[in-house]
C-alpha cells in the first residue's frame, strides 16, 4: 500500500483555502515519497465547516480542533489560524507526537515563538515547518543558489520592502489590527516575510536593528459585527461603533548584518497603488539580485563580472524545468508561469518530502530558523519604542 501523510488543518479562511489547494495538489504534480492525505479540517465555524470540507476533499471536519491534533491517525497539523493561537495548538500538537506545518509569524510574541521553539526541540520525532512560502517562489530560491555559489560574492547592501495598500480608513478593524492577537502590524504580517526572504538568500543574519519607526496612521477603525459568530474577513459586517487599531499600518527599519552589509525595510499596507509588491534587491561584489513578487517569475541579475560594455540588468524568466529551476520540472512548458498558489504547493511537497527524510529543494524554515525572524521583529519593536539601537544579542 502507499505510504500517506495524514493532515489535519485548523483554520479555514484565506490561507486554509491555500493550503487545502497545496495539499490537494502536492501529490499530483510533485512524485512524492507519501501521498498527502486530507484527513480533518478543524475550524469554529459549524455552519461553513461542512461546506469547506465538502470543496475542498477534506474527509472529516471537526469543530474541536483539540480532537483533530490528539487523534493518533494524523501525521502532521497544519496551522492557519490568527498568531495569538498558533502557540497552543503547535505545542499541544507536538507533545501528541505529530509534525507541525504552522503559519507565518511563527506566534504574536517572542515568549510564545520561544515556547514553540522549545516545544519543537523537546519533541525530537517530529519536524517543523514555518509557511514563509516565498521562499518556494522559484526566483527566490534562484537568487538563494546563486549567493551560495557565490555569483553575488561579498553582500553589501540589502533592500526589502513589502507594499500593501488594502488598509485604507474603511477597512475594518479585524483580528489584523489587534495587536494582542496578531502581536504587529504590517511588521508581522508583511516584513517578516522579507527578513525571512533576506537571511534564506544571504544566509546572513541580523547582528542589530540600529533603528526603526512604526506608525499607526489610521487609529480608529469601524468595529466588525461579530454576531454571525466570525472574526475576520475584508468586506465583512461592521457596527456603527469605532475601535481602536493597536499594531503598525507601516515599518521602517535599518539593521546592520553580521557580514558587515547595511540592510534597509519597509513594510506597509497604505502605499497607495502597491497591491503586493514583496520586492528584495541584493547588491554584493560581484553582481547583484532584484526580485519584486508582482512578477513572481522573474529574477533580474546584474553579473559584474562580465565587460563592462555589456554589463546589464538581465531578466531570467524561473520557469525552465530543463534549466533544473526549483520545482519548474513538476509544472509546466517554460514561460507558462506559476502564481501565488504554486509557492503553497511547493511548500507541501517539500514538507512531505523532509517529513520522509528526503531533502526538500531548497532549505525550509523550522520553528528555530522562524523563530529567529521573530527575534528580529522583537528588536524591531524595542528600538521603534525606546528610540535607539538594538543588539540583536540582546533579545533572547
Ligand atoms: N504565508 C502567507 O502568505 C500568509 C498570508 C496571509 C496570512 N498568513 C498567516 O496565516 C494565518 C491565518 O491568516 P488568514 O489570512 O488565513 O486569516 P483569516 O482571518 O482569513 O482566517 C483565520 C481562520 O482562523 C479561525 N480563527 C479565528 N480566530 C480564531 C481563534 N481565536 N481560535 C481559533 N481559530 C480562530 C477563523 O475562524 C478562520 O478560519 C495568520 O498567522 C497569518 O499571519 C500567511
Amino acid at each position: 500500500m502507499p505510504k500517506t501523510l495524514n493532515v489535519a488543518m485548523i483554520g479555514s479562511k484565506f490561507m486554509g483555502r491555500a493550503h487545502s489547494n497545496a495539499w490537494m495538489k502536492a501529490g499530483k504534480f510533485f512524485d512524492l515519497p507519501a501521498e498527502p492525505v486530507m484527513h480533518t479540517i478543524a475550524a469554529r465555524n459549524k455552519k461553513e465547516l461542512e461546506k469547506f470540507a465538502n470543496r475542498w476533499g477534506w474527509q472529516r471536519a471537526t469543530d474541536d480542533w483539540h480532537q483533530a491534533v490528539e487523534n493518533p491517525e494524523i501525521d502532521l497539523v497544519d496551522i492557519v489560524t490568527p498568531n495569538h493561537v498558533h502557540a497552543e495548538e503547535a505545542i499541544l500538537a507536538l507533545e501528541s507526537g505529530r509534525h507541525v506545518a504552522c503559519e507565518k509569524p511563527l506566534a504574536n510574541n517572542l515568549k510564545n515563538a520561544r515556547a514553540m521553539a522549545d516545544a519543537a526541540k523537546r519533541a525530537r520525532k517530529c519536524k517543523t515547518f514555518v509557511w514563509y512560502n516565498y521562499r518556494r517562489c522559484p526566483a527566490v530560491a534562484l537568487a538563494h543558489q546563486l549567493v551560495k555559489q557565490g555569483k553575488l560574492g561579498r553582500i553589501y547592501q540589502i533592500r526589502g520592502a513589502y507594499l500593501q495598500d488594502w488598509a485604507g480608513p474603511d477597512t475594518p478593524l479585524m483580528w489584523r489590527f489587534q495587536g494582542d492577537v496578531a502581536g504587529s502590524g504590517a511588521l508581522g504580517d508583511l516584513c517578516a516575510h522579507t527578513i525571512d526572504a533576506a537571511r534564506f538568500i544571504t544566509g546572513d543574519e541580523v547582528k542589530e536593528v540600529t533603528g526603526a519607526a512604526l506608525e499607526t496612521v489610521i487609529k480608529q477603525r469601524n468595529v466588525l459585527d461579530t454576531s454571525g459568530g466570525e472574526i475576520s474577513g475584508r468586506g465583512a459586517k461592521t457596527k456603527s461603533k469605532k475601535g481602536r487599531s493597536t499594531v503598525d499600518d507601516i515599518v521602517l527599519f535599518i539593521a546592520k548584518m553580521k557580514s558587515g552589509a547595511l540592510a534597509t525595510f519597509e513594510a506597509t499596507r497604505l502605499s497607495t497603488g502597491y497591491k503586493n509588491e514583496n520586492r528584495l534587491e541584493i547588491h554584493g561584489e560581484k553582481g547583484a539580485i532584484r526580485f519584486a513578487f508582482e512578477r513572481m517569475n522573474e529574477l533580474d541579475w546584474y553579473d559584474a563580472t562580465l565587460p563592462e560594455n555589456v554589463q546589464g540588468w538581465s531578466t531570467i524568466n524561473v520557469t525552465n524545468g530543463n534549466a533544473d529551476h526549483p520545482w519548474a520540472g513538476a509544472w509546466w512548458p517554460v514561460a507558462h508561469v506559476l502564481g501565488y498558489e504554486h509557492s503553497f504547493v511547493n511548500m507541501a511537497a517539500d514538507i512531505t518530502l523532509a517529513v520522509n527524510g528526503k531533502k526538500p529543494i531548497v532549505p525550509l524554515p523550522d520553528f528555530n530558523d522562524a523563530y529567529q525572524t521573530q527575534r528580529v521583529l522583537e528588536a524591531v519593536m524595542q528600538s521603534a519604542k525606546n528610540g535607539g539601537a538594538v543588539k540583536m544579542s540582546e533579545v533572547k
